[in-house]
C-alpha cells in the first residue's frame, strides 16, 4: 500500500511556516503536524516534572509518555487547542522561553528518537503537511514536496514580536532578535538533524514578500504535484 503523501515545510523560527502550513491545509484538506509543538511540549512537561533539561534519559522518557491532544479550533490565532495532560497549554508553549527550552531538548538525540514515531503517526490519508526543522531531511525523507522557508533574522524577530504582542505577551524586539539568533545557531549546529535545507528542497526567502505572495509561491510548487 502506498503511504499518504507528505509536504514538508522546514525552516528557522519565525519564517512563517505556521501560516503557510495552515494555508496549505485549507487548500488541500491534509492533516497538519506542528513538530515544533512536540518539542515545546516536551520541554514544558520536563519542567513541570522538575527534570533538568540536560538529563537526556529522563527528558526522553517524558517525550515518550507525553499525553497530548491537538483539538482543532475554528476561531482565534491558533488552529489547535493544545492540551498537555488534560490542561490547555496553547499559549504557554508559545513563549520565547518555551522556544529556548524546546531547542535545548531538541538537541538531545534520545529525545529526537522518542518523538520520531509520534511524528510518523500523523501521516494519514489524504496527506500531511509537516512543519519543522528536519521534516524533509530526516522524519519524512520521502516527502513529495519539500519547502525550506526562510527570512532574515530581523524580519523573523519582527514577525514573532507581532505574534506574541497579539497574544498580549510582554516581549521586547531586541531580546527576541537575540533569542532567534541564538536558537538559529543551536538548531543549525547541533549534531543530530541540524537545520538545513534538504538537497531536493525548494528554498524560498520570504524576507521582502507579503504573506499572500509567499502563499502563492508555495502553492505554485505544491499544486504541480498535489491535485
Ligand atoms: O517551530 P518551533 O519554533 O515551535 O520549534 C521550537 C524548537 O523546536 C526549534 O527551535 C527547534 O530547536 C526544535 N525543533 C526541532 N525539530 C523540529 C521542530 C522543532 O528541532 N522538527
Amino acid at each position: 500500500m502506498t503511504e499518504p503523501v507528505v509536504i514538508a515545510i522546514d525552516g528557522p523560527s519565525g519564517a512563517g511556516k505556521g501560516a503557510v502550513t495552515q494555508h496549505l491545509a485549507q487548500r488541500t484538506g491534509f492533516h497538519v503536524l506542528d513538530s515544533g509543538a512536540l518539542y515545546r511540549l516536551t520541554g514544558l512537561a520536563a519542567r513541570l516534572d522538575g527534570i533538568e533539561l540536560s538529563d537526556a534519559p529522563a527528558v526522553a522518557a517524558v517525550a515518550r509518555g507525553l499525553a497530548v491532544q491537538f483539538i482543532p479550533t475554528q476561531s482565534g490565532n491558533e488552529p489547535f487547542e493544545i492540551m498537555l495532560r488534560g490542561v490547555a497549554v496553547t499559549d504557554s508553549i508559545r513563549t520565547d522561553q518555551a522556544g529556548v527550552d524546546a531547542s535545548t531538548v531538541a538537541a538531545l538525540p534520545m529525545v529526537r528518537a522518542a518523538l520520531g514515531d509520534r511524528q510518523q503517526a500523523f501521516r494519514q490519508a489524504p496527506g500531511l503537511i509537516a512543519d519543522g526543522r528536519d521534516m524533509g531531511t530526516v522524519v519524512f525523507k520521502d516527502a513529495l514536496v519539500k519547502i525550506f522557508l526562510t527570512a532574515s533574522p530581523e524580519i523573523r524577530a519582527e514577525r514573532r514580536y507581532n505574534q506574541l504582542k497579539n497574544k498580549d505577551m510582554d516581549v521586547s524586539l531586541p531580546a527576541l532578535l537575540e533569542s532567534i539568533q541564538a536558537r538559529d545557531t543551536l538548531d543549525s549546529n547541533r549534531a543530530v538533524a541540524p537545520l538545513k535545507p534538504a538537497e531536493d528542497a525548494v528554498v524560498i526567502d520570504s524576507s521582502g514578500m507579503p504573506l499572500e505572495a509567499v502563499h502563492e509561491a508555495i502553492w505554485a510548487v505544491v499544486s504541480k504535484v498535489v491535485t
